[in-house]
């Protein structure tokens, strides 16, 4: 019976771990499609998962890993033969499916997205949630009246993977940036990486009026918390924010006055159950007009294998980590 390698999620009595377990077919969730994986990569959402602190599977022990590209091996659903590249990202991978941090993972049909022309395996993996759902927040800010002319867009968490990815889609769309980061000593990176601006996240004013003077056309805030706060309070009239993370905190203390006095508009963003009409349109835009540049030099912070996940894990947790972890499971392909 063949056998492969997972980076598997426990919960016990004395709490969640993670581990690599050798495992056969019979261990993981049911699926349609049979896929080798080449490449996953590290989202904050896998770093809670694999260190414990968040209680992201449904059901343990879970194959951690929310993303993943590969190759379709074998496949019960017409849409997918062998030979098939293939992508993953959210879709309940690492949450009630297992997910990519494993050699071999068997998936739904409907998890998959074929591998648009223009990207190759690793670099799918490395846009992977976070880029996708960089792309999600840029497709909702365009379809609710956002314009370059309105000013700047702030991006949070601006040397995170999906602030990263962010700061390069806006770019490609025509819009000015300004990347607001706990790490100033990263500007001339956020620069290259499509920022107009680097604000100190230290410099912010953490408490103010319901209304502070507007500078921002707009914002995409992977941060939640006060962070998320000020934005409402300076974001310019009609404006969006798309509201994407809770890296600094899920709570969220505003006034409606921004809405009501500015009709500046908080967009949800939410990368797991997508439509799928909207995750295909998506992916096509990010291998396509939207391809963020220097993917491999800028994004990826370094590829590294299933042994060396947990401890990138607690980087990421610590918010020390700048880009992204791309996991090597086959290679490419
Ligand atoms: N809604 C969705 O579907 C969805 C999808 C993907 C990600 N997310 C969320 O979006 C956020 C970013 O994800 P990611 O994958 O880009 O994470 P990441 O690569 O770990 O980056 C997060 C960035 O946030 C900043 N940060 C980290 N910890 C912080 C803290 N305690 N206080 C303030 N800033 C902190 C850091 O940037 P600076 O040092 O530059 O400030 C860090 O680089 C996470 O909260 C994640 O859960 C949500």
């Amino acid at each position: 019976m063949t056998r492969f390698k997972a980076l598997r999620v426990f919960q016990e009595a004395s709490g969640r771990f993670a581990r690599l377990e050798s495992l056969t077919l019979d261990d993981l969730t049911p699926g349609d499609v049979l896929v080798r994986v080449a490449y996953s990569g590290l989202n904050y959402k896998d770093a809670l998962a694999v260190t414990g602190k968040g209680a992201i599977a449904r059901g343990y022990p879970r194959t951690a890993g929310i993303d993943l590209s590969g190759v379709v091996e074998a496949s019960s659903d017409p849409a997918y033969r062998p030979g098939d590249r293939v992508l993953a990202t959210g879709a309940s991978l690492g949450e009630s499916l297992d997910g990519g941090l494993c050699e071999l993972a068997r998936l739904p049909a409907a998890a998959l997205v074929p591998l648009p022309a223009g990207l190759s395996l690793r670099e799918a993996m490395a846009l992977g949630t976070a880029g996708f759902t960089a792309a999600l927040a840029l497709r909702r800010l365009l379809e609710n009246h956002q314009v370059p002319q309105l000013g700047p867009v702030a991006v949070t968490g601006a040397t995170g993977g999906v602030g990263g990815i962010a700061l390069g889609l806006l770019k490609r769309a025509g819009f000015t940036t300004a990347a607001i980061t706990g790490k100033p000593d990263s500007a001339s990176y956020l620069r290259e990486l499509g920022a107009d601006e680097v604000v100190p996240r230290a410099s912010l004013a953490t408490a103010g009026k319901p209304l502070e003077t507007a500078v921002w056309g707009g914002a995409i805030d992977n941060l939640g918390g006060e962070t998320l706060a000020y934005l409402t309070r300076t974001v310019k009239p009609w404006g969006n924010i798309a509201c994407i993370g809770l890296a600094q905190s899920p709570v969220l203390h505003i006034t409606v006055m921004p809405l009501i006095l500015r009709g500046v508009s908080l967009l949800g963003i939410h990368s797991v159950d997508v439509p799928r009409a909207w995750r295909l349109a998506v992916w096509e835009k990010l291998a396509g007009e939207w391809k963020p540049p220097g993917i491999e030099r800028l994004i990826v912070r370094a590829v590294i294998g299933l042994e060396e996940v947990p401890k990138a894990c607690e980087e990421l947790i610590a918010g020390g980590a700048r880009g992204r972890y791309v996991v090597r499971l086959a290679g490419d392909l």
